[in-house]
């Protein structure tokens, strides 16, 4: 078995995640966290917010799931969102098409930057056949499939809706409310987690690649001339690098750089992308990735997403492939401007000068009795066509006439009816469309990194085991409370110890089924961290045994202290330090 199958037995068995609806033959795509896999990405997120958003003082909200299509109009989604289809003729199965082109060609990794016709030609040149039925699919067209999930927003048709296929829009469509709360000063950063959907046309590997996931995104929105990251906090945090130009090269791999070096020596382009990037690593470390499968890989200029100018991905190795588990953009103000273009609402904010400043502004004053007669309906457009020509170009306005454009129609207008003035104004400040910076990470891709690179075996006692070495804090359960029998009031003491972690804040297991050895190892197997045993020596001096998961020793502590032994340990004590 691979480690891969090796997980997906385990996540099933022990309640980490599994398909959902397999009462109903399952539904491709859907995952469902069991209670081991639900806690577990509970106490990850709680990591993430703990940094991202209270360590870094950021805001966090709590957006809807379902947004109306405008919102993905001005968005680009709705255009833009595309992966390449193609269908098998023979047996009617979809298939992502730059996917048999990466997976039958061996020096193409990234199809999708090429355009639908190539990847047709790619598949007719290498002959390539339907994965299901076998058939040729060199005659057949790529076509480009919209991953958004369409409904309606209430009855009938009118008014139709998408399910949001990145959590950040929900914050970006809220931005002119979310400047006032931020008191209409940059910078700040705002943070959501939740769910997002993508109707992928080959859902695959387990929590890879699937068609509902949660997101956890912090979009920082920032003024590009004015506002630097506080780099020197992570200037010297080691980043491993596989950057595009070592992809580009044929000796090229993956170069360990401090964040300072690599914004020195312009590797990583953006500073506001550096410093996510550094600060992201304190995150993987927490969370019990491997940091030996681990790596950031800059875009390749064909596969960035339709608003990134700079983009950058974290990648974990997984069952010898390697997977994208953050994307960090720098988004610049795409998102800001379509949605005030889109909506006519005000998504800028105003940028103080220092001292006010006297500038000139050219502008215009059409005369309309000239206008009107001459253009009719058009009038309106060309007065304001001459306003932003103005704006632009005041040297247009040099000669006799002046010539715009309205909806492919030329107007030409005598320079004196257009009442051109150049006039001097002071000015307090400028209206800016803020930028924005986006980490933006995978929870389920996270999990599922976590999971395979803590689970492992050894052998305990002349015995195999399986464990999951995951940090404490991490950890579904921290501590597991066992009765050595369920006898001798034995097991009353032990469920009542239980409880009384429970009081203190621990998340808790308590098992009294099998011999002591069985339930250590169930408790590795799904990383519990420490198990307490009740004997017949709690009875008579008040002690327990503590075992540790990964050293497997043991010692005794007094039941009293054990709540703060325990926080000893969850913070990084060994069992000698108690
Ligand atoms: N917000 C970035 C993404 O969903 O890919």
């Amino acid at each position: 078995m691979t480690e891969l199958d090796d997980l997906a037995e385990l996540a099933k068995r022990r309640g980490f995640f599994f398909p959902s609806n397999e009462a109903y033959g399952g539904t491709a795509g859907f995952y469902t966290y069991g209670p081991e896999g639900a806690a577990l990405k509970r106490n990850l997120e709680d990591t993430w917010r703990d940094i991202f958003v209270r360590e870094e003082g950021h805001m966090e909200l709590e957006a809807p799931t379902v947004m109306p299509e405008a919102v993905f109009e001005a968005s680009g989604h709705l255009d833009g969102f595309d992966d390449m289809i193609i269908e098998c003729v023979e047996c009617g199965a979809t298939h992502r098409a730059d996917h048999l082109v990466e997976d039958a060609v061996e020096d193409i990794e990234d199809a999708e930057a090429y355009e639908p016709e190539e990847v047709a030609e790619l598949i007719a040149d290498h002959g390539i056949e339907c994965p299901s039925c076998g058939a040729s699919l060199a005659d057949t067209d790529v076509e480009e499939f919209n991953l958004m999930f369409g409904t309606n927003i209430g009855p009938g048709s009118s008014s139709p809706g998408y399910l949001r296929p990145e959590t950040a829009q929900g914050i970006f469509v809220e931005f002119p409310r979310l400047k006032e709360y931020a008191r209409n000063q940059l910078p700040f950063g705002v943070a959501q987690i939740g769910r997002a959907y993508r109707n992928e046309i080959s859902p695959r590997r387990a929590l890879v690649r699937v068609r509902e996931f949660t997101q956890a995104e912090l979009e920082h929105f920032i003024d590009p001339e004015t506002d630097d990251p506080p780099l020197e906090r992570v200037a010297d945090v080691e980043v491993p690098l596989y950057s595009a130009e070592s992809q580009n090269a044929d000796d090229g791999g993956v170069e360990t750089y401090t964040v300072g070096e690599a914004v020195e020596e312009g590797v990583i382009g953006s500073e506001w992308v550096a410093y996510y990037l550094g600060r992201a690593m304190d995150f993987y470390e927490r969370i019990g990735i491997d940091m030996d499968r681990f790596r950031y890989r800059q875009h390749l200029s064909g596969e960035r997403a339709h608003y990134a100018a700079d983009c950058w991905d974290a990648e974990t190795e997984l069952g010898g492939n390697w997977v994208e588990v953050t994307g960090f953009a720098y988004r610049s103000d795409y998102d800001l401007s379509k949605h005030g273009e889109y909506s006519g609402e005000d998504f800028t904010l105003f940028r103080q000068y220092d001292e006010p400043k006297t500038v000139e502004r050219a502008t215009v004053d059409p005369d309309m009795s000239y206008l009107g007669p001459e253009f009719g309906g058009a009038a309106g457009d060309v007065a304001d066509a001459l306003e932003s020509l103005a704006g632009r170009d005041r040297s247009a306005f040099d000669g006799e006439e002046v010539t715009v454009e309205v909806d492919g129609e030329s107007y030409t207008v005598p320079v004196e009816k257009t009442g051109f003035s150049v006039e001097e104004q002071t000015e307090a400040g400028e209206h800016i469309t803020p930028h924005v910076v986006e980490p933006s990470f995978g929870v389920g891709r996270l999990v599922y990194s976590v999971l395979i690179h803590r689970h492992g075996t050894d052998e305990v006692d002349g015995e195999q085991r399986a464990f999951l070495d995951l940090p404490a804090d991490i950890a579904p359960t921290t501590v597991a409370v066992f009765p050595l029998m369920t006898k001798d009031g034995l097991d009353d003491r032990a469920e009542e110890l239980a409880h009384e972690l429970r009081e203190n804040g621990f998340e808790v297991a308590y098992d009294d089924t099998g011999n002591i050895g069985r339930r250590y190892r169930r408790q590795d197997e799904v990383g519990t961290p420490y198990c307490v045993t009740v004997d017949y020596e709690t009875l008579e001096d008040g002690t327990v045994t503590v075992r540790e998961r990964d050293s497997t020793d043991q010692t005794r502590v007094a039941v009293d202290e054990l709540p703060g032994a325990l926080r000893q340990l969850v913070g990084g004590a060994t069992l000698s330090e108690l």
